[in-house]
């Protein structure tokens, strides 16, 4: 690949030109604030994680303000960000840096690899962004510029394909200007060489690109095989007590929605309904079954039924609810609770609060 060998040096001219220097976890770069914007923005665009970004930091400063933090305040800081195993992950990581490294993350790959939450391309943005150290990165914007420069066939998601793609990032990574390098093929991929309609004419590396030498851009990456994704069904248990509270369950960390608060689910109309009669004793004719809402995961679609229950205010079997199942409270709907919410149950409790608007007093 000789005359292929020197993206490095076109890559860091252009960075010094049109990278981008202002972004909140460019500036202060220590491992801490790198590491928190690098898990935000996996699977996620910046302009999406800035605002988070900003009250993150705000809330926890340091990684032992988060390893201190109660889950239910790192979720809620997360709520609207999706994929929350990240954030679950995030806590667990920063407890253990405390635990086990005095609150210090490791300055080897294989120290950070090591930790909750942190692959090799984490933990080489990490090492190259905060301590500009040498390690290669190979998100998804660097895969689709090595892609496309050597023209490597086929889905990344398969290892054969990624780890072509990780021995052209090795190769690549320069022995100095590391986090400017990183910073700097990441930028190119999000701003020059996107997903559609890539900007090749303003691009530093066109001429030594093949994919662009072929006229097939778009043909790199490969796709990942597309599956048909099936349809859940659920059912939730939407019981509201006046004046304006509503019944919630901590989910199990596990699964979808993991660690997050949502009406208790089932997998049956009938099952849901059974579950609003039995604990709180109402009759089953004073449920309603609303219009489902529907929301998309990486694996299957969720249609999810609102079974809907009001107990009066004095409602004598209300009270005992939360102890017949550990994880389950009653939250005011006037503020919303801060506590992680999936985004279709804020909507879900947005819409309760207007039906049940604050008393005036
Ligand atoms: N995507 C992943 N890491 C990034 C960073 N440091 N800046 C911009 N986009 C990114």
């Amino acid at each position: 690949m000789s005359e292929k060998d020197h993206i490095a040096d076109a890559l860091l001219e252009w960075f010094d030109q049109h990278g981008r220097k202002d972004l909140p976890w460019q500036t202060n770069r220590t491992p801490y604030r790198v590491w928190v914007s690098e898990i935000m923005l996996q699977q996620t665009q910046v302009a999406t994680v800035i605002p988070f970004y900003e009250r993150f930091m705000a809330q926890f400063p340091s990684v032992e303000n988060l390893a201190e933090a109660a889950e239910d305040t790192v979720l809620h800081l997360w709520t609207g960000l999706g994929y929350y195993a990240r954030a679950r992950n995030l806590h667990r990581c920063a407890k253990q840096v405390c635990a086990s490294h005095n609150g210090v993350f490791p300055s080897d790959l294989a120290g950070l690899e090591a930790l909750p939450g942190i692959g090799r391309s984490t933990a080489g943005a990490i090492l190259s962004l905060a301590m500009d150290t040498r390690a290669p990165i190979l998100d998804g914007n660097v895969k689709r510029v090595l892609a496309r420069y050597h023209a490597v066939e086929g889905w990344p998601g398969q290892r054969t394909v990624s780890d072509t793609l990780w021995s052209f990032a090795e190769h690549h990574t320069p022995q100095e200007r590391l986090a400017d390098y990183t910073q700097a093929i990441m930028d190119l991929g999000a701003t020059c060489c996107t997903r559609s309609r890539p900007v090749c004419e303003r691009c530093p590396l066109e001429r030594g690109c093949a994919a662009s030498a072929q006229g097939r851009q778009s043909d790199f990456p490969g796709r990942k095989p597309r599956k048909q994704i099936p349809l859940r069904q659920r059912w939730l248990a939407v019981v509201t007590r006046a004046p304006g509270e509503v019944l919630l369950q901590k989910r199990p960390d596990s699964g979808i929605w993991g660690g997050l608060w949502a009406p208790p689910e089932f997998e049956e109309a009938s099952a849901a309904k059974a579950w609003i009669t039995n604990t709180l004793s109402l009759p089953a004719e004073r449920c309603r079954i609303e219009e489902p809402f529907h929301h998309t995961f990486t694996h299957f679609k969720l249609e999810a039924h609102s079974v809907r229950a009001q107990c009066a205010e004095n409602h004598p079997e209300t009270i005992g609810v939360e102890s017949h199942a550990d994880n389950l409270q009653w939250f005011a709907l006037h503020p919303p609770p801060s506590v992680g919410l999936p985004a279709p149950i804020v909507r879900l409790l947005a819409k309760l609060g207007k039906e049940n608007p604050p008393r005036s007093n």
